[in-house]
């Protein structure tokens, strides 16, 4: 199977010590684990410092952006999207009751931050950015992650480091941070041998890797509550080191993943398949390429995708068919979804993701156009 992320040797002799002063100027930024561990410090910090808020986040995304609301104390308030950019809706802004605005810059396509930022100061509202697929990506020319008073980013994902996360804050959060664990050893042999069999997996049937692969993801139970954990880990010394060294590769892998996404999307028939839309003054760093389809079924198109070896889903790897439910199907969060949101509902049937990554192979890029238009034809 192709898999989601498709990861690759990184070739990057810079030590790439002082990149995120570059990347994040005005910030104090901390390497983690993963984009859900700062956002249980983002979460646990708010609450010390306001109580149980209501923090206004779109459904639209995996669960794990939306766990650590609830698993510290806060109370989720369900947002709409706009049916073009899967984005916040910025009309409906004012709609809602909301002390804090988590905005996920989904499949790494960027909000349009100016109305936004607009809309939290002069409600006085601090702004979280889920930037866990947007690294890179920028809204008037500035990296998100820059827009609001905190940040977190998966650098699994745009960086294929087997672990990390980056806590991006503008105060300080140290004191939150010097009693976490050493992430064990056990997570961490799990994540390098993911990433081992991610590089190596593919489409071609008589590949003995993809057995492997397969093997690995068949290990997750269909996940409703997958992670609920508030734990938070650093990393090892070593690891540290690594991801500062890919910081380094930045901008290389950001052109060649946006060079592969952009063929795939030139490739797909738009009469079948509307591509994420960007903002005007955004740029999206193409994370994930995500489709709306025009007249079929996503779970049956994701599952037929499967079938021909493309690790297609919806929003997340966490769900074995790669489909993950409606917010009112989660255990945990069904209780938060009182208002029906009409694009939400409209869009979630019918939204998909395929791979992206710099390092998707030319067979790998046609096969997967090639079995996207078989299937929606
Ligand atoms: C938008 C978004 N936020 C947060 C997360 C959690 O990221 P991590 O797996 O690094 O904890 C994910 C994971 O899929 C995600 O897609």
């Amino acid at each position: 199977m192709i898999p989601l992320n498709k990861p690759g040797r990184i070739n990057s002799s810079s030590r790439g010590g002082n990149l995120l002063e570059y990347y994040f100027p005005q910030n104090n930024t901390y390497l983690l684990s993963t984009a859900s561990d700062a956002l249980n410090v983002i979460y646990k910090r708010l609450f010390k410092e306001k109580g149980s808020i209501r923090v206004g986040v779109s459904p639209l995304v995996c669960f794990q952006a939306i766990y650590p609301i609830v698993c510290n104390g806060h109370v989720p308030v369900f947002m709409d999207i706009n049916p073009d950019t899967f984005n916040l809706d910025v009309n409906k802004l004012n709609d809602y009751d909301i002390q804090a605005l988590e905005v996920i810059h989904l499949g790494g396509n960027p909000n349009e931050m100016d109305t936004i930022i607009k809309f939290a100061n002069t409600r006085g509202i601090p702004v979280i950015e889920d930037c866990a697929q947007a690294l890179g990506a920028k809204y008037d020319e500035r990296y998100l992650g820059n827009y609001g008073d905190f940040a977190a980013f998966s650098l699994i994902k745009n960086l294929h480091a087997p672990s990390g996360g980056l806590l991006v804050s503008v105060s300080d959060l140290s004191s939150y941070l010097n009693e976490a664990p050493e992430m064990g050893s056990l997570l961490r042999i799990y994540r390098k041998t993911k990433i081992y069999l991610e590089g190596m997996a593919n489409h071609h049937p008589l590949n003995i890797w993809n057995l492997f692969y397969w093997g690995l993801m068949t290990l997750k139970g269909d996940a409703a509550g997958y992670s609920l954990s508030k734990d938070v880990y650093q990393l090892k010394a070593g690891d540290v080191e690594d991801i500062k060294r890919r910081f380094a590769a930045l901008e290389s892998l950001l052109h060649r993943r946006s060079e592969n996404a952009i063929r795939i999307i030139q490739d797909v028939d738009y009469r079948r398949a509307k591509v994420q839309v960007v903002p005007e003054r955004g740029v999206s760093n193409w994370n994930r390429i995500m489709f709306k389809l025009v007249d079929k079924d996503a779970e049956e198109v994701i599952g037929r995708l499967r079938r021909e070896g493309i690790a297609a889903n919806n929003l997340t790897q966490n769900y074995k068919h790669g489909f993950q439910p409606h917010v009112s199907k989660d255990r945990l969060l069904a209780r938060f979804y009182q208002v029906r949101l009409e694009a939400y509902e409209n869009l979630l049937p019918h939204i998909i993701s395929v791979p992206s990554s710099p390092f998707l192979k030319e067979d790998e890029i046609r096969h997967i156009s090639r079995q996207m238009n078989s299937i929606l034809s």
